[in-house]
């Protein structure tokens, strides 16, 4: 036999092993601390041990209690970036998908899997009223943004073939709360950070429609090419959601690509499609199902209008690629539309979650994270010592502490000390928030992607900055 092959017996052990770890952690995960144990020189002893020559079998598994135990916690009292919360029905057939190992490159290679892809592909296109569009299941929003703004270089400005031309400016156009993902694309795709132009944002954090057609004016006005406009579905410091409609005219009326980053927001559509007039409007857009689908990362995703937008971009097949059939279906490639060869079985486990649970179960869950947002932003503003620091769209609720501690008068003041608060509350471990700088005032932040929080977690949230504020009072 060969030294790798073990035998189904001893998979099946293997995995009745993995299932018990698992299971445990499911089953402390609520009171357990949000924090993973230990400093990263402790972490690095731990783990940074040397390749073993001979099989340690068995042995091997006992270092996983320390991988659980040197893991951040993500119970309903994590609140912190846009962290799905990780649906464990899907999480199961993680299991199945690196056994059956099918690459998701072409029909052939994985006539189900494949099949599979374009189904939740097409569920998640009908949620964001995007029925028609064509898509793929990638990394995460920031793959998918690089994706669709590659789309949109390709299809405006050709460069595949002999490069951006010396001296030909392109111009792409995004909000000053344009994810970071988005400066990012523009620089990998040969385009140039500096020409990303930040459009201001009003007192809402939206792009201003008139500020971006004065810029796009500006740009042609100098023989700039305006080739993409981006769009925010949900921003990600406070779930601002961009005039979609207003900016889709304006993008057509300059003849730009009309991109919409709905990484973290745009799945919010489940529960409140309201929210999102002129979505349908995009040339692509970004989802992140690992987001408010609660998925286990990873599982983003990039729908397009076009496809031949998409195979402009994407498809350089090699002769050893080629197909041996004309048959529509079965002669279909993804390596043609998207940047991956290679490909995992992202579909499987949301293709099984939703199935499993039904639309209308994370319908509610979504619509509890939009009700536990506003329960947060209600409790702030009845508390004194608290500022609510933007409109809740979403469900991220940025906001400060502005208590009376001696000493603390300057915005800088108030900066650090808010940083200072949430230092601790991190270090603490009894909940979990990130931050936010708006308008040069440090905030503290809130994003309730989870369906695992209750409104007693929520409660917790003001409870523990008030409780944090007062100990660094104590300590002042
Ligand atoms: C608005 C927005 N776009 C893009 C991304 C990037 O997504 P990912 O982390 O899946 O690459 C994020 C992540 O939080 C986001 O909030």
């Amino acid at each position: 036999m060969n030294p790798i092959e073990i035998s189904p017996e001893q998979f099946k052990s293997l995995c009745e092993q993995f299932l018990a770890i698992a299971s445990d952690y499911l089953m402390e995960l609520d009171s357990r601390s949000i924090p993973a144990k230990g400093s990263g020189a402790e972490i690095d002893r731990i783990f940074r041990a040397p390749l073993p020559e001979t099989g340690l079998a068995d042995e091997a598994l006992r270092a996983f209690s320390d991988v659980v135990q040197h893991s951040r916690a993500q119970n309903g009292r994590f609140f912190g970036y846009v962290l799905g919360s990780g649906e464990t029905a899907g999480a199961a057939t993680d299991l199945l998908c690196s056994v059956l190992n099918q690459n998701v490159t072409a029909w052939r290679s994985s006539p189900a899997a494949v099949t599979l892809e374009k189904t939740v592909v097409s569920w998640l296109a009908k949620i964001v009223s995007c029925r028609e569009f064509h898509g793929v299941l990638c990394g995460g929003g920031s793959a998918a943004n690089l994706m669709g703004l590659a789309m949109a270089r390709e299809t405006k400005a050709p460069a595949n073939k002999g490069g951006i031309p010396r001296g030909l400016g392109l111009a792409v156009y995004a909000s000053t709360e344009a994810h970071m993902s988005i400066p990012k694309a523009i620089a990998l795709l040969g385009i140039g950070r500096d020409n990303l132009r930040l459009i201001p944002v009003d007192n809402s954090f939206r792009m201003i429609p008139s500020q971006l057609e004065q810029a796009m004016l500006r740009d042609t006005e100098r023989g700039v090419a305006p080739i993409a406009v981006v769009g925010s579905a949900g921003t990600v410091n406070t779930g601002a959601i961009d005039p979609l409609t207003e900016i889709a005219a304006i993008a057509a009326k300059f003849g730009a690509w009309f991109h919409i980053d709905g990484a973290y927001g745009a799945l919010g559509a489940i529960a409140a499609p309201h929210k999102f007039p002129g979505i349908d409007r995009a040339d692509s857009i970004s989802l992140d199902p690992h987001k408010w689908l609660y998925q286990s990362i990873d599982c983003g995703c990039l729908l397009y209008r076009d496809a031949t937008a998409a195979q402009r971009a994407f498809s350089y097949s090699g002769d050893y690629v080629r197909t041996l059939t004309n048959d529509p279906v079965e002669s279909f490639a993804f390596f043609e539309e998207s940047i991956e060869l290679s490909r995992r079985f992202r579909a499987l486990k949301l293709w099984f979650s939703l199935r499993y649970h039904g639309l209308a179960a994370f319908r509610k869950s979504i619509d509890n994270d939009l009700q536990h947002a506003q329960r947060l932003g209600s409790s702030i503003e009845e508390t004194p010592e608290l500022q609510l620091m933007a409109p809740i769209e979403l469900s991220a609720v940025c906001f400060r502490y502005v208590g009376g501690i001696p000493g603390i008068h300057t915005e800088n003041d108030l900066n650090r000390l808010n940083s200072e608060i949430l230092r601790r509350i991190v270090e603490r471990g009894n909940i979990y928030l990130s931050n936010a700088t708006l308008q040069s005032r440090f905030c503290l932040r809130a994003c309730v992607v989870n369906h695992r929080t209750t409104n007693s977690d929520i409660d917790r949230v003001v409870a523990e900055v008030l409780a944090v504020a007062k100990e660094v009072d104590n300590a002042n």
